[in-house]
Parts: structure tokens; C-alpha cells; sequence
């Protein structure tokens, strides 16, 4: 078998409704143990999924780094789009999401780490990664500090080529200051059909490119 069907049987075979279920159970039970840090007591809709990332330019992207994977919604979806050669670098805080992921996707292109996007740089170039093309966050910017929500922004706008984007889903608009600081182009949409409804980013053009051409 190639490594493409193989990538691909394994991200598929593992998202399959036995997943989904225990997928929403181990949601619902973080989310219980800490609100704050996961922000939200159900995994994200496949519609905003969809929507968030249908148009990304998959082949372009070498290295994409989530920050808060939980179950995974997001982590399938960009593993079915991404080249093969690709490295998806998921951070999260909460263990027990990172062991579940690592037990449920079978795909050599996914390094999923327990860790903070506080410290993407570090973790980043610890991968073997010295550059990053996308920046996917999942995480409750408004339960952040002021200044973490700058760090986390800058840190990964200043790891990132000037093709680099930093794509967001947020209930409130928390990110957005940060996100002008640090990027020249921001879209924003509104998607309903996710509980909670969420405000969907697109931030391009860092300000201070990792390969300093400008944004
Ligand atoms: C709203 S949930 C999103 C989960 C999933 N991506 C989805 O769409 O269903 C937020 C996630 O961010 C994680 N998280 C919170 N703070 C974090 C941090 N500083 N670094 C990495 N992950 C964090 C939480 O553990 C949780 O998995």
C-alpha cells in the first residue's frame, strides 16, 4: 500500500461514529473538569470545520501547527487535505485529549504534543520545523491574559514565512487586537451552525516574517 492510502485509511478509519461518540464524551467530561481552558462543552461542528479550512492552498502548506486539537475535528480534516509530506504539529494543554489523538489517528504526519502555544517557538523547532505556513487556533482567547493572548499571536506570526495565516474560531472577539498587532489582512466571518455560533478569522501577511520580506 502507498504511504497516500495508507495515510488516508487511517485518518478515515478513525472517524468513523464509535469515535464521534467517545469523541463528544471525552469532551463534555474535559470541559466539566476545566471551562476556562476548554471553553466550549462540544467538539466544533463539521460545518465550521468545512468552512474554516475549505480553501486553504493545501499544497503550499508544509508545516501546520493546531493549537487545541481536543478531539480532533479540525486535526482529521486537515490530515485528509494536507500533502503528504506535510507535519501537523497539535498542541494542547489537557493530556488526556493529546493521548486520545495519538491513539485514535494513525498517521505519520501528526506529532501531537501536550504543550501551550505560549511556547509554539520552542516547540515548534524542537519538531525539527523552523518555519510555519499555518497557524490553526482552537483556543478560548477571552479566559486568556491580555498579554498572553499578544505572546501567543506574535510567537507564531514571527515563526511564520509571509505566506504565513493564522486562521481562529472564537465565540467572543478577544483575538482581534492581537491579531491587527501582528497581521496586515484579517476576514472575518460569522458561521451559526456551531454550538456556540462563532466568529471564523483569516489573518494574513505577518508583520515581522520569520524570512523578513514583509507582509
Ligand atoms: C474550544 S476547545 C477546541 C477543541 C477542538 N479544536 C474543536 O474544535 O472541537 C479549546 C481547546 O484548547 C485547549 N487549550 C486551552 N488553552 C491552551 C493552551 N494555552 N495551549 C494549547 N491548548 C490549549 C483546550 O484544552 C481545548 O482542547
Amino acid at each position: 500500500m502507498s504511504d497516500v492510502a495508507r495515510i488516508d485509511q487511517g485518518v478515515r478509519r478513525n472517524a468513523g461514529p464509535a469515535e464521534k461518540t467517545s469523541g463528544l464524551a471525552a469532551f463534555a467530561t474535559r470541559f466539566l473538569k476545566a471551562p476556562g481552558v476548554v471553553g466550549s462543552p462540544f467538539p466544533s461542528s463539521a460545518s465550521m470545520v468545512h468552512r474554516l479550512l475549505r480553501n486553504l492552498p493545501w499544497q503550499e502548506i508544509e508545516t501546520f501547527v493546531e493549537f487545541g486539537p481536543g478531539t480532533g475535528a479540525f486535526t482529521r480534516y486537515a490530515l485528509q487535505h494536507l500533502r503528504p509530506d506535510a507535519r501537523l504539529i497539535a498542541l494542547d494543554t489537557e493530556k488526556p485529549f493529546i493521548d486520545l489523538l495519538r491513539a485514535s489517528i494513525v498517521d505519520p504526519r501528526l506529532v501531537a504534543l501536550e504543550g501551550s502555544a505560549l511556547d509554539v517557538a520552542d516547540i515548534v523547532r524542537a519538531a525539527g520545523a523552523s518555519r510555519i505556513d499555518c497557524v490553526l487556533s482552537g483556543l478560548p482567547f477571552s479566559t486568556l491574559s491580555e498579554t498572553d493572548r499578544a505572546l501567543i499571536v506574535r510567537r507564531s506570526a514571527a515563526m511564520m514565512s509571509k505566506t504565513g495565516m493564522f486562521l481562529a474560531y472564537q465565540v467572543r472577539r478577544a483575538i482581534e487586537g492581537p491579531l491587527s498587532e501582528s497581521f496586515a489582512r484579517i476576514e472575518r466571518h460569522y458561521h451559526l451552525w456551531n454550538m456556540p455560533p462563532c466568529h471564523l478569522y483569516r489573518a494574513m501577511g505577518p508583520r515581522s516574517p520569520a524570512d523578513g520580506l514583509g507582509g
